[in-house]
């Protein structure tokens, strides 16, 4: 399928390329500030994460270290229940290290929760989190996110990284998708 061929498929954008490069620019400077002359690694939650990862790190004047790390979360339906399994653990002690987590979206939170506490008994110097996008729900969960791109609505979202059925991951903006794609 061309790509062109999807915007059938979307109801909005949300997010266009642009909005996110800048946004992404702002979130690099905070970064670059915030660890100034400390190690830093960041740690990229599979699949999501890819785009965020690669745009904010190539932002970075920081020398960092990339790992990867992939769970699935156990729940019924949609919902993530806070259950989590490690797909692909890292190949990184992080002993000493200040980690910063990378994430494309938080919903629940309840994921996040766990991956954080997950790595905080790892013996780590620091653990933060930078996400792309957070939805409302994720004020609700006891989860410090320092560094967020956009707080957005509830709505379910698509591209930068994020799929429906695996598709729409490689769109560069983040959009909604229109009711007839998931059968509403
Ligand atoms: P939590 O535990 O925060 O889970 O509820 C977050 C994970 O849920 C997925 N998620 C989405 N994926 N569009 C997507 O493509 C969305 O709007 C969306 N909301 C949540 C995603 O895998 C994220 O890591
Ligand atoms: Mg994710």
């Amino acid at each position: 399928m061309d790509r062109s061929d999807v915007s059938a498929d979307l109801a909005d954008i949300l997010l266009t390329e642009q909005q996110l490069g800048e946004r992404l620019d702002q979130m690099a400077a905070e970064i670059d500030a915030d660890y100034r002359d400390q190690d830093l690694l960041l740690v990229g939650v599979l699949k999501g994460a890819v785009m965020v990862m690669a745009d904010l790190a190539r932002r970075l004047h920081h020398t960092v270290e990339m790992d990867w790390m992939a769970v699935s979360s156990y729940g019924s339906g949609t919902k993530s229940s806070g259950v989590v399994r490690i797909l692909k653990d890292l190949d990184t002690d992080l002993t000493g290290r200040n980690v910063l987590i990378v994430e494309d979206i938080i919903d629940s939170g309840l994921t996040l929760s766990w991956l954080v506490s997950n790595l905080r008994s790892r013996g780590p110097r620091s653990v933060e989190i930078a996400t792309m996008l957070r939805k409302p729900a994720a004020a609700k969960v006891e989860v410090d996110v320092r560094y967020v791109g956009f707080d957005i609505p509830s709505e379910f979202v698509v591209g930068y990284g994020l799929d429906y059925a695996e598709k729409y991951r490689n769109l560069p903006f983040v959009g909604t998708l229109a009711p007839h794609v998931y059968g509403g």
